[in-house]
């Protein structure tokens, strides 16, 4: 949550920071802002709204310095408005910052440094950083030689102050040329490009200028400067200069880029084919699925009697379909948490336990959490998110990434499409593992599922059914998504996807629950998406179907082609190619989210940066 931004080179910065904040975007955009320095003194200007506001502010003033911070905000600590966003000033003006985090010890420490005599300017957490630096800037001896390492120290104390998460970039006037960055359970990343030295939240937002970056491990500090990078830990009482780790980033600068789409959310719908292939290469070697990064032998894997999945939001729902591919195929028993849940349960984990981290963005605070606890009850815990280098793959025992390329869109669809195919490989090797399937069987899962690729593309290259549907539920206050089985947990990612981009409100229930209190929504043109594709539940789904009809609902229902028998149960028929039900999520998951994305276009929404969300939840 929020993105950070800094620049100190040979070039204007104010340019660099907006560009590198408009790629950040989908951290958080409340409210944004940039520092620049200038003949001496820092140019500070900050606007609520989107980054285009403040781009719009900027482009008459014309700021020539060539080292700045930025920072675009998902508000915690004090609602969006100017004087909370980002950078903060200390009580002199001198020193700037930008975090991303929280602060938890801020009412304190901001006692404290009033009674002290500091004034403060926001409501935020934030501010407090500015005036500790001010304060411990003040405190620490001059070294005339080297300005920049003065405001190392006085940083690595300020921030030894501090209880919570933060990514820090820091500027002082004293300092010219110097940007500080440091950070603790919140990313941060730097890399040295021939025009300069970059830091910024997400690698997105330096990809034109280099892709070999640093990443900054917790507690670690870097002073940029405008030909180099240095990077120091304390060490007793002093500093003594580590080596971040080097990354080098090979996605495609086309991420960054809406390349023809309307939005990012569609581009990245029909990048799902891509993905399905991506993330499959490479995993059946003969006729056995290879995980190389799960670290476990097959002896350690045949041990394994039981599976536990955490995972927040729409990964949450991946791991609930791969509950029933594990506990099918495999025959372990697999439990699949919410993150949040998790990590304050004191669960039972034991070191036969594989415990399943699955986090699209690789930081999602609860989720980090939850690695953390299961690995001290001596779990092997296992990774599966879309960043490299991301603090989920750092602290998992092995990590397998999803190959969806950067994800823009708030709203996850191909990295969830990654992570469902990542589970099934991850289903079919521990089936291999407990000779639960033969490698015949393992072999023709493996083909099937890759053939979904062709399958989406198949789905993509028609999507009228889905846009008729859509028009018809667009003016409705409320919807129920129901299914059986693998429908069931399609139908909560189809209610998620619906609601966090179009504001309509979506419930999602197995369809047998039906009966047991959400039918009494249902009322004339109430409408309920059904997913009653080919499975040993259809039945019982027609059933249910039929109930809703009765009662005057209007049902959509994603089904599979050649079923005739739906079009009399239902008032619109989406239909998918047949596959098995496996495999089916895979497929209905397709055209619930461009049934969202319709819906939520036709209500005048924001489908790539919906209202109150950010793409990564690093706060609690
Ligand atoms: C919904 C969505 C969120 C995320 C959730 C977890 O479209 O994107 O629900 O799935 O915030 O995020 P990650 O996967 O990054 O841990």
């Amino acid at each position: 949550m929020c993105g950070i931004v800094g620049y100190t080179g040979s070039a204007p910065a104010c340019g660099i920071l907006v560009e590198g904040l408009a790629r950040l975007e989908y951290r958080g955009y409340d409210s944004a802002g940039i520092a620049i320095q200038q003949g001496g003194a820092t140019e500070v200007v900050c606007r609520r709204g989107r980054v285009a506001e403040l781009a719009g502010s900027l482009a008459p003033m014309e700021l020539g310095g060539t080292c700045g911070i930025g920072h675009t905000r998902w508000a915690t600590h004090g609602r969006p408005s100017e004087a909370n966003a980002h950078p903060h000033t200390s009580c002199d003006g001198r020193i700037c910052i930008v975090h991303n985090g929280i602060i938890e010890n801020f009412a304190e420490l901001r006692e404290r440094l009033i009674a002290e005599g500091h004034a403060f300017a926001s409501d935020t957490d934030s501010e407090v950083v500015a005036h500790l630096v001010e304060a411990r800037l003040a405190q620490t001896p001059v070294a005339a030689d080297d300005a920049g390492l003065r405001l190392v120290q006085a940083v690595a104390d300020a921030v030894c102050e501090l209880v919570g998460s933060y990514a820090l970039a820091v500027m002082s006037d004293d300092a010219p040329g110097a940007i500080v960055a440091t950070r603790k359970d919140s990313p941060l990343i730097a890399g040295l490009a021939p025009d300069g030295a970059y830091v910024a939240s997400d690698a997105i937002a330096m990809l034109d200028a280099t892709r070999d970056v640093q990443v900054l491990a917790d507690g670690q500090i870097a002073l940029l400067m405008p030909e180099r990078i240095t990077c120091y830990e304390a060490a007793g009482d002093g500093l003594a200069e580590v080596e971040a780790a080097a990354v080098h980033i090979d996605w495609d600068m086309d991420v960054a880029e809406k390349t023809g789409y309307p939005d990012f959310m569609l581009k990245e719908i029909h990048e799902q084919p891509r993905v399905i292939r991506d993330t499959l290469a490479g995993r059946l070697v003969g006729n056995s699925i290879s995980i190389d990064e799960l670290t476990l032998s097959a002896q350690e894997l045949n041990l394994v009697d039981r599976v536990c999945i955490i995972a927040c939001g729409t990964s949450y729902h991946a791991g609930l379909i791969a509950k029933n591919l594990i506990e099918g195929w495999a025959r372990i028993p697999c439990e699949v948490e919410v993150a949040s849940e998790f990590r304050y349960r004191n669960p039972i984990m034991t070191p036969t336990t594989l415990v399943v981290a699955v986090s699209q963005s690789g930081e999602t605070a609860d989720t980090l959490a939850a690695i953390r606890d299961a690995r001290v009850k001596d779990a092997r815990v296992f990774g599966i998110t879309n960043v490299v280098g991301s603090p989920v793959a750092r602290e998992s025992d092995g990590v397998v990434y999803t190959k969806a390329n950067k994800e823009i869109a708030v709203a996850s669809t191909k990295s969830f499409l990654g992570q469902v195919v990542s589970l099934t490989l991850l289903a079919l090797l521990l089936a291999q593992a407990k000779g639960e399937l033969t490698s015949a069987h393992i072999r023709q899962l493996y083909s099937e599922l890759a053939d979904t690729a062709e399958l989406v593309e198949r789905i993509l290259a028609d999507t009228s059914a889905i846009d008729e549907a859509a028009q018809a539920c667009k003016d409705a206050a409320s919807a129920l998504f129901i299914g059986r089985g693998m429908g069931a947990a399609c139908a909560h990612e189809g209610a998620l996807k619906l609601k966090e981009i179009s504001y309509l409100h979506a419930e999602s229930y197995p369809a047998g629950e039906m009966k047991h209190g959400p039918i009494a929504l249902i009322e004339e043109g109430f409408p309920v998406i059904a997913i009653a594709t080919a499975s040993p539940t259809y039945d019982k789904v027609l059933s249910n179907l039929q109930e809703s009809r009765a009662r005057g609902a209007l049902v959509v229902a994603i089904a599979t082609e050649g079923d005739e028998e739906i079009r009399s149960h239902a008032d619109h028929v989406i239909y998918i190619p047949p596959v098995r039900d496996a495999l089916s999520p895979i497929l209905a998951s397709v055209p619930l989210q461009l049934f969202a994305r319709a819906i939520a276009l036709a209500r005048g929404c924001d489908v790539d940066q919906p209202r109150n969300l950010a793409k990564s939840v690093t706060v609690e």
